[in-house]
């Protein structure tokens, strides 16, 4: 049987992860696929890092040029993260013609553009199964799976830390500082939980999908971006009293003009051509919608070919084991490839979509959740609705309830369709109106229509 030799560099969380899964289940793969796959060398920090499985001291070296220049390493995978080294070392190996794995999602948002041309350009191959949404083969779905659709829509759970803390507020009531903490000490959130919370993980994978689903390039700076860490326990419970679950939802959605917006222009590329929404924010979905019921640290895509409909996909995004298992799905894609000479075979990434791009935030179209902190006095409600009415933007219901007289009440809306721009201005102007007590929080809506 043809062997294929494995160069890893890191051996931490993830490079053991992988290890492990190899030693249980190598030899199963290779009754597969017809190769044997063998860890030859691993490049790691130190020798004697703690790791959850343990790796052979003759395996690990501390010098990464040490195992991607080594002629006995066919297939290199970066497990290190960050952006500066692993784009060497993927850069190194690529320009050696070594197909080469990575789960490094923040590396490939920043310069995936310069790497996947890389791989054309030596004739080799990048596999990235394991940076988006671990567990979940979403991009070998979108790279094989779905090649013969167009995406009109993909919507994501895609961050398991702000899942988890929104699944806690919502069934416990609890407050976000107090779940943010609990999570910290359960290890389901970082010490510095920013890049979850504030949604930079998730806009990372959404870029990526959005890429591979459009056929062009998506700038990162072209995503608009909303984190979790304003929603309030009210904002769960008044939006659930509503029929909806509050869920950070990445969103890339075909983007259609009508009226006046026709006349506008996307903020990548003045040309007409696919244009799409791209983004990531808190979004209130119906209750009875299969996303609303993703819980706890599960991630999950829903995505509409235009041939196939509606699909599901649901799973750990995250973990040692379920990056592993993603990992032995791009190693045996590489030695496949490998053995029948056919490193080209699915690109990593083909720019086809010459007109492309993402339309900015102000321009989509969805209804809204508002909340106000208002004066309980006559009059509050008629000038908050002239503000909206103004703006051409309907309410579609209102609750508010019972309270004192002159006392704090919170007001909550639901706006009809109206494009965010506008939502955004009137709010600006509510703002300022004396009896309105705090920022107001809009939250987006999504129907899935
Ligand atoms: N921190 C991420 C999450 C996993 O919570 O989903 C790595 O992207």
């Amino acid at each position: 049987m043809q062997q294929v030799n494995l160069g890893m560099i890191g051996g931490g969380t993830v490079g053991s992860g992988v290890f492990h899964a190899l030693q249980l289940n190598g030899p199963l793969m290779a009754s597969r696929i017809g190769v044997k796959v063998s860890l030859r060398k691993v490049a790691v920090k130190a020798f004697d890092e703690s790791r959850p499985y343990a790796i052979p001291r003759s395996a690990m070296t501390t010098d990464w040029q040490n195992v991607v220049r080594d002629p006995q390493v066919d297939v290199v995978a970066e497990l290190v993260g960050g952006t500066t080294l692993a784009r060497a070392i993927i850069l190194a190996a690529l320009e050696l013609g070594k197909p080469v794995i990575t789960a490094n999602k923040a590396l490939l948002s920043a310069h995936g553009e310069e790497l996947f041309a890389a791989a054309q350009q030596h004739g080799t191959n990048l596999y990235y199964e394991a940076s988006v949404c671990g567990g979940i083969p979403i991009i070998k779905a979108l790279r094989e799976g779905f090649v013969g659709n167009r995406i009109t829509h993909l919507y994501g759970i895609v961050n398991g830390t702000c899942n988890y803390i929104l699944s806690r507020m919502k069934h416990e009531g609890a407050d976000f500082a107090a779940v943010l903490r609990d999570a910290q000490v359960q290890g389901y959130a970082e010490a510095e939980p920013s890049l979850d919370i504030d949604g930079h993980d998730a806009l990372h994978k959404i870029g990526i999908l959005a890429s591979l689903a459009h056929g062009f390039w998506v700038n990162p700076k072209h995503i608009y971006v909303e984190g979790i860490r304003a929603i309030t326990r009210a904002d769960i419970q008044f939006a659930h009293q509503l029929g909806y679950t509050v869920k950070l939802l990445g969103i890339i959605k075909k983007f259609e003009r009508h009226g006046p917006q026709a006349r506008r222009r996307p903020s990548g590329n003045p040309a007409a051509g696919s244009h799409i929404q791209v983004s990531v924010y808190p979004t209130l979905i119906p209750n009875k919608h299969v996303l609303a019921g993703v819980d706890h640290v599960f991630n999950a895509l829903f995505v509409r070919g235009d041939i196939v409909g509606d699909t599901l996909f649901y799973g750990r995004g995250a973990g040692k084991d379920a990056t592993a298992s993603a990992v032995l799905s791009d190693l045996a894609d590489a030695a496949l490839d490998l053995k029948f000479g056919t490193k080209h075979r699915v690109p990593p990434f083909v720019p086809h979509e010459r007109k492309g791009a993402v339309v900015s935030i102000d321009e989509v179209v969805s209804p809204y959740f508002v909340r106000l902190d208002v004066k309980d006095v006559p009059g509050t409600l008629a000038k908050v609705a002239t503000i909206f009415g103004e703006a051409k933007i309907g309410i579609s219901s209102v609750i508010q309830p019972e309270g004192h007289e002159g006392a704090s009440v919170p007001l909550i809306l639901m706006l009809h369709d109206a494009p965010n721009g506008a939502v955004s201005s009137a709010l600006k102007k509510i703002a300022r109106l004396p009896v309105v007590k705090s920022a107001p929080v809009m939250i987006r809506v999504e129907n899935f229509g």
